[in-house]
């Protein structure tokens, strides 16, 4: 396990232009790559607002609605709802 997520901090430090093959959604590192530039390391907000303890299917929602200036991020269904519990797993 530590060292697929050794490997993912790689990919994940290696750009968002990296489309690998289908794996299973690490949410922490999807969601520090994705997200916490705009909504903070924690979802206690940066320059988006604060979205720790949010509802993981509205949490999912928005990010499959990508709002702007959210972009339209490169996840598949299943990472979206990772992401989607795991900031609904942030403390608020
Ligand atoms: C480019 C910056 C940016 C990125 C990256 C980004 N967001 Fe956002 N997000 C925003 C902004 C700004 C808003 C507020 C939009 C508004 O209120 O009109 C927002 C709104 C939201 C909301 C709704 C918040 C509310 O109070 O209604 C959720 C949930 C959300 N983002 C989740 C995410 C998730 C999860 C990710 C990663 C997959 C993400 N966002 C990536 C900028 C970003």
């Amino acid at each position: 396990m530590k060292r697929i997520l050794v490997a993912l901090v790689v990919l994940a430090l290696s750009g968002p232009a990296w489309a690998g093959p289908p794996m299973a959604a690490d949410a922490p590192a999807l969601y520090k790559r994705s997200c916490a530039p705009c909504h903070g390391a924690e979802g206690k907000g940066g320059t988006a607002p604060a979205i720790a303890g949010k509802p993981a299917s509205a949490v999912a929602g928005v990010v499959s609605a990508h709002p702007p200036p959210m972009e339209k991020l490169e996840l598949t269904p299943d990472q979206i709802a990772a992401v989607g519990r795991y900031v609904s797993s942030l403390k608020k």
